[in-house]
């Protein structure tokens, strides 16, 4: 899940810059807001692509260390993890804005998986086969369990370490 995971954090060091929705408003509200931009979702999607190809090449030594083999990456996977992960974001900010939520609002249970849910419908519908063989149901369940216990640690170091302005 590195692929998927990493790309939340790398837009939130990265971001700025032109917001997607151009400023546009739906009924008095954003579209997406001045929270989803350009350059963090380029960024963030780059960051998790490089990341998986990074793992890639890491994979033959985890195995031959651990006796273990860790999954690895197809490209076309890799890119539906990162992008599918921004795209899970930014649909979440879409139902915020419609919902009533300002920029920065929490929105429990969604902000924690709606990158896991992105990454894994874009993995999914670019490379079934691969995804099917890699997140069996077990693997499904561990994801599902542990992404929003994750998600809540990293984004209060971020918070603590004064690179985001909220801690969710
Ligand atoms: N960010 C970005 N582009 C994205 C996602 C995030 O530039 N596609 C950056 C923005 O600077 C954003 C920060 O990362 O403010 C934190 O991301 P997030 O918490 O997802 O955005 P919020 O500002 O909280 O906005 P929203 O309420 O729409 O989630
Ligand atoms: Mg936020």
């Amino acid at each position: 899940m590195l692929p998927a995971y990493i790309p939340n954090n790398a837009a939130v060091l990265a971001g700025g810059g032109a917001p997607i929705d151009g400023g546009r408003t739906v009924g008095g509200s954003r579209l997406l807001g001045d929270g989803k931009t350009w350059r963090g979702t380029a960024v963030g999607t780059a960051a998790g692509v490089a990341l998986a190809v990074g793992l890639n090449r890491l994979a033959p030594v985890v195995a031959a260390a651990t006796g273990v083999s860790p999954p690895t990456f197809p490209l076309p996977a890799a890119v539906g993890l990162a992008f599918g992960a921004m795209l899970g974001d930014v649909t979440a900010s879409f139902v915020k804005r419609r919902t009533g939520r300002e920029r920065g609002a929490a929105f429990p249970v969604v902000d924690q998986l709606d990158f896991v849910a992105g990454a894994l419908a874009c993995a999914a519908l670019i490379d079934f086969g691969w995804f099917a063989a890699t997140f069996t149901p077990p693997v499904l369940g561990v994801v599902i369990v542990l992404t929003p216990a994750l998600h809540v640690a990293t984004n209060g170091a971020a918070y603590l370490l004064g690179l985001k302005e909220e801690p969710y």
